[in-house]
């Protein structure tokens, strides 16, 4: 074991929740400010983190005498060997007892006297939970370079959040994430996985040729919602403004097609309601409000991609709603196949599956009317209830003050990359479970790739170094400069192109 230091009585004597310990060693760095650290006492091994290293010095603890002697026109080290008075002394954490697998809480301080060690990398895998043997690698834990290996119970079970400010790595963690997963053995299991992608962000996937065969995208092309799989309900919860009148009638004629056993579309669905008898003054601006929704473009006669097909082991399906330009279709196409996931997983139709929401503010927002949030209703349920039937969800947000706090605080594992916004801060404090105060002091600190892992999923908040990803990033996620590059490039080819051409 590699000891360290020892425990002191000051400047407080130790109590069962900190203590300070003398460093050995005064000239090298052994240990840093946020490292973990072990020592034994007679409740068993203390595991501990270091919370602050001082420098002290007694030669310069008193202003008039440093003043004095240096007046002469000496430094204070040519007259008093200084260097050997130097101490470094470090303020510690208790965090817990750690005996034979079994994780307790710190009751008793430690003695002064009582030796410090660097902690025992599989002492701490065991003591923080993480998963040697099937863990998900996100990267290194922060001073351990040991691989964070999450469990994935754990971590998804009880759904996840991965919340940080714009350009801090979201997307690039999560594709982390994909990867893992992805990448996973089949005896061991492997979750279905399926992303809600509003930008074009993972579609890299598919241009890879490790991830291209386990991919599946769906984007305007050919994304479709069958009319006839809509009851009068499901089309008034896209269209709000049905009146009750009108929706009554709407089910009768929903009735009739569905009995003639015909195919329809929404057009079909709108020339039934032109040919029925309803009085005109329910039946127009029923007409009206329904060529609104066929304005969408999304109500076909089939359900494309189909649940199967959403949901297959070990697959990775990207709905891709880049090309989308309203909101509400974005919102429609999320609150529709995710009840569809959910009733096919409450019946045990299909493969457990993981939910990843980008943007997920935008589909379940704290704070907004009815009509332009209509997927915050499913977002919350699954949060709720997805646990019991292998339903998880993973909601990234850039805005977490504007993101649902009923789904959030459903996140009993949160990833945290920058977070610098006071309002989102605050909204992070008080939704998130187990992020302390210090937690939320730490995330304006962090740097792009460095992530604190809270929650359900760790012992204890973990930072950790965001490893490299393997698969290839979107095209649409290249910086600014490359995309100038590009355009430059492409003006240039369409211009020699031109001249070839006359
Ligand atoms: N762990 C990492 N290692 C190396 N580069 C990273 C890492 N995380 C992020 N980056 C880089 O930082 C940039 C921004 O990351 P990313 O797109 O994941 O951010 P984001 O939080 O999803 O942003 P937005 O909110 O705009 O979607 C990317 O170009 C990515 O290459
Ligand atoms: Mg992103």
């Amino acid at each position: 074991m590699h000891e360290i230091g020892t425990v002191i009585s000051a400047p407080f004597p130790p109590n069962s929740n900190e203590f300070w310990f003398v460093l050995n060693d005064n000239k090298g760095i052994p240990v840093r400010k946020g490292q973990f650290i072990q020592l034994q006492s007679e409740q068993g091994l203390l595991i501990a983190r270091v919370a602050e290293i001082t420098k002290t010095n007694k030669y310069f603890e008193r202003a008039d005498s440093v003043s004095e002697f240096e007046k002469s026109g000496k430094p204070l080290h040519e007259q008093f060997p200084v260097g050997r008075w130097e101490y470094l002394t470090a303020q510690a954490n208790l965090i817990g007892i750690y005996e034979d697998g079994i994780h307790k809480r710190a009751s008793f301080p430690p003695s002064p006297g009582t030796k410090v060690s660097k902690v025992d990398e599989g002492i701490l895998f065991g003591f923080l939970g993480l998963d040697k043997e099937r863990g998900l690698n996100i990267g290194k834990i922060e001073f351990h370079g040991l691989d964070a290996k999450l469990n994935l119970t754990k971590l998804f079970q009880k759904h996840c959040a991965i919340l940080a400010q714009t350009g801090f790595g979201k997307s690039f963690l999560t594709s982390v994430l994909i990867e893992e997963l992805l990448d996973r053995s089949l005896v061991h299991g492997r979750p279905a996985v399926i992303v809600v992608d509003p930008h074009g962000e993972y579609t890299g996937f598919s241009d890879d040729e490790n991830y291209v065969s386990k991919t599946k995208i769906f984007n305007e092309k050919s994304i479709s919602i069958a009319t006839r799989n809509l009851s009068e309900r499901q089309i008034c919860e896209f269209q709000p403004r049905i009146t009750d009148v009108a929706r009554r009638e709407l089910g009768k004629i929903i009735k009739s097609l569905r009995d003639s056993r015909k195919v329809y579309d929404m057009r079909e669905l709108i020339e039934g309601v032109e040919a029925s008898n309803i009085p005109d003054r329910t039946k127009y601006p029923l007409v009206s409000w329904l060529s609104d929704l066929d304005d969408t473009g999304l109500f076909g006669t089939n359900d494309s991609p189909n649940v199967d097909e959403l949901a297959s082991e070990g697959q990775l399906s990207i709905l891709d709603l880049s090309e989308f330009i309203q909101s509400r279709q974005k919102q429609m196409i999320v609150t529709y196949f995710a009840k569809k996931l959910f009733a096919a997983r409450r019946s045990n139709r299909i493969h457990p599956f993981i939910l990843i929401v980008e943007e997920a503010h935008q589909f379940a927002p704290e704070q907004e009317e009815r009509s332009s949030a209509i997927s915050k209703n499913i977002i919350e349920t699954i949060a709720r209830e997805g646990r019991k039937f292998l339903a998880s969800l993973v909601l990234i947000s850039q805005r977490p003050v504007q993101l649902s706090t009923t789904a959030l605080s459903q996140c009993n594992s949160n990833i945290i990359l920058r977070v610098s916004n006071p309002y989102d801060l605050k909204h992070i404090g008080e939704s998130c479970e187990g992020v302390t105060k210090d937690i939320l002091d730490a995330l304006p600190g962090l740097k792009v790739g460095e992530a604190l892992v809270t929650g359900e999923v760790v012992r204890y908040p973990l930072l950790v170094n965001v490893r490299e990803r393997k698969s290839m990033q979107s095209k649409n996620a290249i910086s600014f400069e490359d995309a100038l590059a590009n355009f430059q490039n492409r003006k240039s080819s369409d211009k020699k192109d031109l001249e070839t051409f006359m």
